[in-house]
């Protein structure tokens, strides 16, 4: 379709994952057996939700791409950095998430997914020992070589536009620090002084795909973009950036419950979040210093939500809590357990409880997060948009927002949606509005 106010998705998008493990390789082979026509993007928003545009008389519901236009999943060309050598299609065996029916229609395809050699530091994640990395002298050669896979990968595959995406482990914990991450002179000197400690290798690959005016995706909960460094960087560079951490399974559920929970006014007393996982990502995270990275990105959704200042008698005092296990018989299937106390009329004597079992499928869940998240990366560069893209909030579990400017994220699923939807219609030539459908 043709819009007055995108840019055409011309030419082939080069989709280049950071991070050939479950995630990606479930992304992969789903959106390669979807343009054959044999799987459903069950999940995808872009692939299948029907919008509402225009009011009374005039409305009419459409998809996406017959709103604004998206790239088409034929254009895609999939690329990826990992630690490991496997292809596409051995990660994807080893992963066991998708059958190998599943798999072996797009074998070909998948063999040619050859990661290229990763920025990585053992320092950043404990648990994996991978040998397929880059050598450099500073954080800032690391990003050059990143810059020339980019290049290279353009002009081999004949790509007219690049995303990037973060789909690799989750790094230790590093807190935000304002002498390095604050402005982007200072961003930048620290990289060429080979600060290991404040630049994780995360912020290369990110580093180097806004200069490559390529959009950068954050998958998991990394600090990495969520910096004034960085922002000040896509804002001179003119590039879109989305994070972090994919909302799949217990976050998701959270976001949805809490508004329940605000708009009837009832009171919090305490939410528990427990999960058992055996996949690679389960073993990361059973590292101290990575699960606090996660630990922050989880606890963060609630309280925006039930505000302790608006509704101090329901709110103000609220025990939060969550746990992650690594559990190997599970693989990839997590097992997700909340316990909510609630209460409400005449107070906490009258106590309430939910429970919730969510036996998911992790990358199942995040596979088409990531295709939604690409393909809306690239729709919003070529609408010339640049810097946090909050209307993409509704995918991310930690929505970045400028905290600098007291910038509050929004978390509510359904606020997510209403901002999705306006976005994509106003990028369209539609009216934002917030009608109820
Ligand atoms: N599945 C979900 O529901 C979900 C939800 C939110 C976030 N995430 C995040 O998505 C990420 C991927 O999850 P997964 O299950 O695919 O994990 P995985 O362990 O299967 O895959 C991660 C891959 O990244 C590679 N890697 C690690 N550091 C790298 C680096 N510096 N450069 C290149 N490659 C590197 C690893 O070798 C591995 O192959 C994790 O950070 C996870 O926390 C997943």
């Amino acid at each position: 379709m043709e819009s007055k106010l995108v840019k055409p998705a011309d030419g082939k998008l080069g989709v280049l994952c950071v991070g050939l493990g479950a995630v990606s390789t479930t992304f992969i082979v789903g959106t390669l057996m979807c343009r054959k026509g044999m799987g459903l993007p069950g999940g995808s928003i872009t692939q299948m939700a029907k919008i509402r545009v225009g009011r009374g008389q005039e409305k009419q519901y459409k998809k996406i791409g017959e709103i604004v236009p998206l790239a088409d999943l034929k254009d895609l060309e999939i690329g990826a950095w990992d630690i490991f050598t496997d292809t596409a299609y051995e990660s994807a065996l080893h992963a066991e998430v998708l059958k190998p029916h599943d798999i072996e229609p797009v074998k070909d395809e998948l063999q040619k997914i050859v990661p290229m050699t990763a920025a990585f530091d053992p320092t950043y994640v404990s648990r994996l020992h991978g040998s397929h990395v880059k050598t450099a002298g500073s954080r800032w050669e690391l990003a050059e070589q990143l810059r020339e896979d980019i290049r290279r990968f353009k002009a081999e595959h004949n790509c007219s536009r690049i995303v990037v995406i973060w789909a690799a482990s989750t790094e230790k914990y590093i807190p935000y620090d304002e002498t390095v991450h604050k402005s982007l002179a200072d961003l930048e000197a620290a990289m060429k002084a080979d600060d290991r400690e404040h630049i994780s290798p995360s912020m290369c690959y990110a580093y180097a795909a806004i200069a490559e005016g390529a959009p950068f995706v954050m998958g998991a909960p990394n600090l990495c973009i969520d910096i004034p460094a960085m922002w000040e960087f896509a804002d001179k560079q003119n590039v879109p950036l989305a994070g972090k951490d994919f909302k799949t399974g217990q976050t998701l559920m959270k976001t949805v419950l809490a508004p329940m929970l605000r708009t009837r006014c009832l009171g919090l007393a305490g939410w528990f979040s427990t999960n058992i996982l055996g996949n690679r990502d389960g073993e990361v995270l059973d590292a101290p210093e990575n699960f606090k990275t996660k630990e922050v990105s989880k606890l963060s959704v609630i309280d925006t939500i039930l505000d302790k200042d608006e509704q101090p008698d329901l709110y103000s005092d609220i025990f939060h809590k969550v746990r992650i296990n690594y559990y190997p018989p599970r693989g990839d299937n997590k097992e997700g357990w909340d316990n909510l106390d609630i209460f409400g009329w005449m107070g906490r004597e009258y106590g309430m409880q939910i429970k919730i079992d969510f036996l998911c499928r992790d990358s199942i869940l995040a596979a088409p997060l990531m295709l939604d998240l690409v393909l809306c990366a690239d729709l919003a560069a070529r609408a010339g948009r640049k810097g946090i893209q909050t209307w993409m909030s509704f995918y991310l579990k930690s929505p970045m927002h400028d905290y600098t400017r007291g910038i509050a994220p929004v978390h509510d699923l359904f606020q997510q949606y209403v901002m999705f939807k306006n976005a994509i219609r106003e990028m369209g030539g539609y009216e934002a509005d917030e009608e109820i459908d």
